[in-house]
C-alpha cells in the first residue's frame, strides 16, 4: 500500500522540526517506516541548489529565479527520494513543500499566480501532500523563538526580513488552509510541543484509518 506523504508548514520558529520528529516517533512506534526529509534539499540534487538559495547567492536575480530554483530542487527532491519512499509504503515527513513557495515567493515574492501555478505542476508531477499540517504562531513569537535559537549564529535570505513579511505570510497560510480545508489542519503552535504532538498525531491516526477504509472499499464504491 502507498505511504502517507504528510507535509509541516509555518513561519520561523514555529516549531516544525520538533513536531517532525514527534511524529516520526509515534509512527515508527506503530511499526512504520518513516522517512524524514526537508526542503529546499533532501535528495544530493536539491542539497547543491539549497546552498545557492539560503546563501543569499540567487537573491539579486529576483524571486522568479528563486520560484525555480526552489522548483528545481523540489522536482529532483520529489522524483529521486519522496515518490519512490511512498510507493514502497513509507511515511514520509517533509518539513516545507509546495506551500513554502505558494507563501514566500507567491505572495511575498508578488509573483504572477499563474506562473507559480505552472511552476508548481512541473515540480511536483501530482504529488499532493495527503495532509499538511500548518503550524501557526503570532509574527512576533516565532521570530523571537528564532533569534533565541539562532543565538550568535547568521540569519539566513528569508530570516532577514521585516515582521511585516512574517504577518503577510502567516494570513497567506491561513487563506491556504480556508481554501483547502480536506488537505490542511492549522495547529496553535504556541503550546507545550507535548500537547501540539498528541494532537498531531490524532489527526494523523484518524487519516490512516480512512484511508485505510478507502482501499478496502470494493471497487465499484471506491470509484
Ligand atoms: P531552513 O533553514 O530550512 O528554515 P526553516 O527552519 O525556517 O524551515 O530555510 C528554509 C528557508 O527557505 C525558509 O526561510 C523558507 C524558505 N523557503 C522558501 O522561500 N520557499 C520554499 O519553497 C521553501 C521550501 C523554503
Amino acid at each position: 500500500m502507498q505511504g502517507l506523504f504528510i507535509t509541516f508548514e509555518g513561519g520561523e520558529g514555529a516549531g516544525k522540526s520538533t513536531q517532525i520528529a514527534r511524529l516520526a516517533e509515534h509512527l515508527r512506534a506503530q511499526g512504520h517506516d518513516v522517512l524524514v526529509t526537508r526542503e529546499p534539499g533532501g535528495s544530493p540534487g536539491a542539497e547543491a541548489v539549497r546552498h545557492v538559495i539560503l546563501s543569499g547567492a540567487a537573491e539579486p536575480f529576483g524571486p522568479a529565479m528563486e520560484a525555480l530554483l526552489f522548483a528545481a530542487a523540489r522536482n529532483d527532491h520529489v522524483e529521486q527520494v519522496m515518490r519512490p519512499a511512498l510507493r514502497s509504503g513509507r511515511m514520509v515527513l517533509c518539513d516545507r513543500y509546495i506551500d513554502s513557495s505558494r507563501v514566500y515567493q507567491g505572495v511575498t515574492g508578488n509573483l504572477d499566480p499563474d506562473l507559480m501555478r505552472a511552476i508548481e505542476r512541473s515540480a511536483i508531477n501530482g504529488l499532493m501532500p495527503d495532509l499538511t499540517i500548518i503550524l501557526d504562531l503570532p509574527a512576533e513569537v516565532g521570530l523571537q523563538r528564532a533569534n533565541a535559537r539562532r543565538g550568535e549564529g547568521t540569519a539566513d535570505r528569508f530570516e532577514k526580513e521585516t515582521i511585516d513579511m512574517h504577518h503577510r505570510r502567516r494570513d497567506a497560510y491561513l487563506a491556504i488552509a480556508k481554501a483547502e480545508p480536506d488537505r490542511c489542519s492549522v495547529i496553535a503552535a504556541d503550546r507545550p510541543a507535548g500537547e501540539i504532538a498528541r494532537e498531531i498525531a490524532a489527526l494523523v491516526d484518524k487519516l490512516k484509518v480512512e484511508r485505510r477504509a478507502i482501499a478496502q472499499q470494493p471497487a465499484e464504491v471506491a470509484r
